[in-house]
């Protein structure tokens, strides 16, 4: 159980200092307690951070937002990438009168039905097989969802070409194309659409646009947005007492305004560093091990077989399990399924440090490391 954090680190209730490499799920791109969002949250908690009515922090939040993502021309806010995903259908299904949904094998869109899986209207898409988009995407879906990267799923990038295909054969059958960014935001100054040269209908964005705190957000296409505009008659209602929660607001400007390019560059390249220390560290110690990488978020697969579909990722949970205690008792906080990612409070010697924890860990598991490399 977690007592505290503060930049890099954060502290159980026994007093135990972890390196944290998880960073809540890529939602704390400055780390814990980053100084000033703790300001500006203070701030909000002086001023009042809740009312029924529009708030500056929330039109400060989206003018950043907008200002960086080209395909986000207006943006309403929720309180997380759930609930973003949530509304997003909606606005599909209106703006279609369809009602089916398509989404790729193991994607992730957020606890909400339907995205939750097994729903009638729900057509799962097999990862990367162009073949199939045709088959599954046709005249009565409302919405395709896609995450430029498979994130939840094992931090496996798509194929340029399949997201491009898909993007191809939803807008000609007349449904939209929804993009998930809510992890991919922090990896390009402009979103991921933009780095490949992808044109979403609605982008999904939530978890560094809240600087720790929970938020989302639908953006995406005027006319769609406007869908859900109190000013037009028989709109779609997105009521909710806490939507773009005006502390979340100002403390996501100010976790986006310091997540320049600069600092993007700087969390990519120390990804890409620390991925080949941590492969030098497995290889020295013989212990099989892949790293896939999306830029300042990685993926731990333990055995040496590549792992480029979901199924590659749910492969060998044991060793996952045995990686993830090794790490925690050599004071490397990870998640149990491998996934790691890089915030702006970890400076070049912590990357080191970070390293030569797994470094340690993987000492320890050296004498199983067959039989852990081949457990499903
Ligand atoms: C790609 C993606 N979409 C949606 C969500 C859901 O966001 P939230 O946890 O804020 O509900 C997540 C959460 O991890 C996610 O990774």
């Amino acid at each position: 159980m977690i007592a505290r954090g503060s930049g890099a680190t954060v502290v159980d209730v026994d007093g135990i200092e972890y390196l944290d490499l998880v960073n809540n799920y890529t939602s704390l791109v400055h780390g814990n307690a980053f100084p000033p969002i703790a300001e500006a949250i203070s701030t909000a908690a002086q001023r009042g951070t809740v009312f029924p009515s529009l708030h500056i922090a929330q039109v400060e939040l989206a003018e950043e937002i907008i200002s960086r993502v080209p395909a986000i021309e207006r943006l309403r806010l929720t309180n997380s990438g759930s609930e973003a995903a949530a509304l997003a259908l909606r606005i599909a299904r209106r703006a279609t009168g369809r009602r089916n949904l398509v989404v790729i094998e193991g994607a992730y869109h957020g606890s909400v039905p339907p995205f939750t899986g097994d729903e009638p209207e729900v057509r799962t898409l097999p990862f990367g097989d162009i073949a199939a988009i045709d088959q599954l995407i046709d005249s009565e879906t409302a919405a395709v969802f896609a995450e430029p990267f498979l994130g939840a799923g094992g931090v496996i990038p798509h194929e340029v070409e399949y997201l491009r295909a898909l993007q191809g054969r939803t807008r000609a059958v007349g449904a939209v194309f929804v993009f998930d960014e809510v992890q991919a935001l922090r990896n390009a100054p402009n979103g991921a659409a933009a780095a490949l040269g992808i044109e979403p209908d609605l982008v999904l964005i939530a978890k560094i646009i809240g600087g720790g705190l929970p938020i989302g957000g639908v953006g995406g296409r005027a006319d769609l947005l406007d869908l859900t505009s109190a000013f037009i008659p028989g709109r779609l209602s997105h009521a909710g007492t806490f939507n773009g929660h005006v502390a979340a607001a100002a403390a996501g400007t100010v976790s986006l305004r310091r997540l320049d390019a600069s600092a993007i560059d700087g969390l990519n390249s120390g990804a890409e560093r620390l991925a080949a220390s941590i492969l030098a560290a497995a290889e020295a110690e013989q212990v099989p091990m892949t790293v896939t990488r999306v830029g300042s978020i990685l993926n731990l697969h333990p055995g040496s077989a590549p792992v480029t579909t979901p199924e590659d990722a749910r492969r060998n949970s044991t060793g996952r399990a045995a990686l993830h205690l090794a790490l925690m008792i050599e004071g490397i906080y990870t998640t149990p399924r491998g996934m790691i990612n890089l915030s702006t409070a970890l400076d070049d010697r912590m990357l080191d440090d970070a390293a030569a924890g797994y470094a340690r860990a993987f000492a320890r598991l050296r004498p199983v490391a067959a039989e852990l490399a081949g457990q499903s």
